[in-house]
C-alpha cells in the first residue's frame, strides 16, 4: 500500500514538472531555430486580416522589422483571439500578434513587449440606437469577442455580454439585432463598420489601452531583445510611417 502511495505521489510531482515546465523560448533558441512562431487571430483589421490566405497589416509589417533584426523568419500560425492568449500563456508559440493590450491580469501569465500603439474600445450601434454612451449600456446586451478586454471590461462594469470566438460575428450578433451594441477597439471597428450596414460608432470611448506583442515566461531576454528593436522603430517614427500606409492615425501610447 505504502509503495503505491509512494509511486502515486512521484506520478503527480512528475506531472506537475510537466506542466509547469512550458517555458518560453529564449532569444538563442529563436536564433538557431533560426525563425520566430507568431500566433495571431487575422480577424483584426487593419492589424492583421487576411488577404488571399495570407496574414496582412500594421502589426505584420512591424513583426517583419523586428524579425529582420533578429535575423529570422517568421512563421504565422491562425486561431482564434483566445487560443492565441492560451497558447502563448503555454509557451506553444514564440510570440503572440493579435492587437493584444496589456493588462496587470495578463502581465500574471506572460510577457510583453513595451507598447508601440495606444488604442481604445469603442461602443458600436444601430443608426437608430436609443444608446447613446457608456451609460445607456447598463441593462442592455453588447456582442463582444471571446477572451478580449471588451469582454472582461463589460463584465467588470456588469453589462451583461454575448461572447464570439470570430469578431465577424461579434459585429454580426449587433446587425442582426441579437444585441444592443458592439464592444469592439476603434482601429477595427472603423475598418469593419462598412457604409451601408446601418451602423455608427459612439463618440464616448469605454476605455484606452495600449498594445503590445506578448511571449511566454521565460522569453524574457528575446523580448529584452525585440524591445530594442520595437522602441527604435517608435521613436524614429517607423511604426507612424506605417501606420500612414494603412491610411490610419497614430496614437503614441
Ligand atoms: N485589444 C483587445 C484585447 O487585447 C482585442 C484584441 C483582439 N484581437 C484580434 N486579433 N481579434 O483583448
Amino acid at each position: 500500500m505504502k509503495k503505491i502511495i509512494a509511486i502515486a505521489l512521484v506520478l503527480v510531482l512528475a506531472l506537475s514538472l510537466v506542466a509547469c515546465g512550458a517555458k518560453g523560448a529564449t532569444l538563442a533558441d529563436v536564433k538557431a531555430a533560426g525563425k520566430i512562431t507568431v500566433a495571431t487571430s487575422p480577424d483584426f483589421p487593419p492589424f492583421e486580416s487576411l488577404e488571399n490566405n495570407e496574414v496582412v497589416g500594421i502589426e505584420v509589417e512591424i513583426m517583419k522589422l523586428i524579425a529582420k533584426d533578429l535575423g529570422v523568419e517568421i512563421e504565422f500560425v491562425q486561431m482564434d483571439f483566445d487560443s492565441v492568449l492560451m497558447g502563448i500563456e503555454s509557451a506553444k508559440y514564440d510570440c503572440a500578434m493579435s492587437g493584444i493590450t496589456v493588462t496587470p491580469a495578463r502581465e500574471k501569465n506572460m510577457l510583453f513587449t513595451n507598447p508601440y500603439y495606444n488604442a481604445a474600445q469603442v461602443i458600436v450601434v444601430k443608426a437608430d440606437s436609443a444608446v447613446k454612451g457608456k451609460a445607456d449600456l447598463k441593462d442592455k446586451t453588447v456582442s463582444v469577442q471571446t477572451g478580449t478586454t471588451a469582454e472582461s471590461g463589460c463584465q467588470d462594469e456588469g453589462i451583461a455580454v454575448q461572447a464570439f470566438a470570430a469578431n465577424a460575428d461579434a459585429k454580426a450578433a449587433l446587425t442582426t439585432g441579437k444585441v444592443d451594441a458592439w464592444v469592439v477597439d476603434n482601429l477595427t471597428a472603423m475598418q469593419m463598420v462598412e457604409e451601408g450596414d446601418g451602423l455608427t460608432i459612439l463618440e464616448e470611448k469605454m476605455t484606452e489601452e495600449p498594445y503590445a506583442f506578448a511571449f511566454a515566461k521565460g522569453s524574457e531576454d528575446l523580448v529584452a531583445e525585440i524591445n530594442k528593436s520595437l522602441t527604435k522603430l517608435v521613436n524614429d517614427g517607423t511604426v507612424e510611417a506605417i501606420f500612414t500606409q494603412f491610411g490610419e492615425a497614430y496614437a503614441k501610447p
